[in-house]
């Protein structure tokens, strides 16, 4: 494949609102050892590229400044030490950024086939949930089949993954959204209960059932202590994000008598060999579940690259329901 010098890519001109996404030509990224060059179809948008544009999520040190935690392409050119890739193979990745963008370098190991019978569109927004979910929901969270599991932010990309693999492996879901609408396309992805947390309490649905033993929780502040209360004795908490802020008054004499665990991570500043386990995992126990039709990402829109603002707005405005992509090529 012969490859361009340059390329077409959105970067962050200064931190701020979705208007600094500026459109930009970038010279084309070479793989180093272990790393694969990949051309670009799609590249999915997360609410983490949200954070790195609005200046709170720096990129990992040797990471691309541009945004971007995933895509699908096909493989463009591959580095020294690469096993198990070729030129032209259908591909998706993780990103430690440069997601933005026509070509966009990555570990080999963070990538994996595109799902036999999926899009390029589909395969771009699985990477950056699945790992998440995966890693935080049954890594870290340890759901196992029969317990009760919450998940707020039920029609996120990553709350959409959650109820669907949640649902798969046996858990008993409960999600919580802040419309009808959002809650209605919670139930049809698995979901037991969908609460509308504007005008129910999910504290009070959870402790009525015994409580949760496990939440999957971006929503911090307020919802910190009332997860704890909706929490079953030997409950785990997993935090992933702080929509509202990482600060709370929290009496943890709870957390001791009723043999609570409060954990949490981050998947980008995890460690290459971390991420390539999350990687294996997801291909033994879930890339079947996809080739299968039994687990799918749900799609909400699809804006050109360059309309990258856009997308950001859209995202910001909380009115989709799963996942954005960029349309690259
Ligand atoms: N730790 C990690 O490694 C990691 C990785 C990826 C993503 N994340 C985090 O996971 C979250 C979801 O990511 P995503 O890409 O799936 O984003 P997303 O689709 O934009 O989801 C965010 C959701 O949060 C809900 N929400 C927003 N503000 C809220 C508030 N103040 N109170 C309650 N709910 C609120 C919105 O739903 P409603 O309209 O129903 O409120 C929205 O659906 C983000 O916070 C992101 O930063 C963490």
């Amino acid at each position: 494949m012969t490859l361009p010098e340059t390329m077409r890519a959105i970067e962050i001109s200064e931190p701020g609102g979705p208007e600094v996404l500026t459109p930009a030509t970038r010279p084309v990224p070479q793989p180093g050892p272990g790393q694969i060059l990949i051309r670009s179809a799609y590249a999915g948008v997360n609410r983490p590229d949200a954070l790195q544009r609005a200046g709170s999520y720096n990129p990992p040190p040797g990471a691309s400044d541009l945004p971007g935690l995933e895509a699908a392409g096909e493989v463009a050119a591959v580095g020294p030490d690469v096993s198990g890739w070729r030129v032209g193979d259908a591909v998706c990745a993780l990103l430690p950024g440069g997601g933005y963008a026509e070509y966009v370098v990555t570990p080999a190991a963070h990538a994996l086939p595109v799902p036999k019978g999926m899009t390029l569109r589909e395969a771009a927004c699985l990477p950056e949930t699945f790992f998440t979910v995966w890693s935080n929901v049954f890594m870290r969270g340890g759901l196992r089949a029969g317990e009760r599991f919450l998940v707020h932010g039920g029609s996120s990309g990553i709350g959409t993954t959650a109820i669907q693999l949640a649902r798969h492996f046996g858990a008993r879901v409960f999600a919580t959204a802040g419309s009808d609408d959002k809650c209605a396309a919670c139930l049809r992805l698995g979901a037991e209960r969908a609460i509308n947390y504007r005008d129910e309490d999910f504290v009070e649905i959870l402790r009525a059932e015994g409580g949760a033993d496990l939440i999957l929780d971006m929503v911090g502040g307020s919802y910190l202590p009332r997860n704890v209360k909706a929490l079953a004795d030997d409950g785990r908490l997993v935090q992933i994000a702080f929509l509202q802020g990482p600060k709370v008054d929290l009496n943890f004499a709870q957390v001791m008598t009723r043999r609570l665990t409060i954990t949490g991570s981050t998947l980008r500043p995890q460690s290459d060999l971390a991420k390539a386990r999350i990687a294996e995992a997801l291909r033994a126990r879930v890339w079947p579940l996809l080739e299968a039709g039994r687990v799918a990402p749900v799609m909400d829109s699809e804006f050109p690259l360059e309309e990258a603002a856009a997308a950001h707005a859209r995202m910001e405005s909380s009115g989709h329901v799963g996942k954005i992509v960029l349309r690259i090529s």
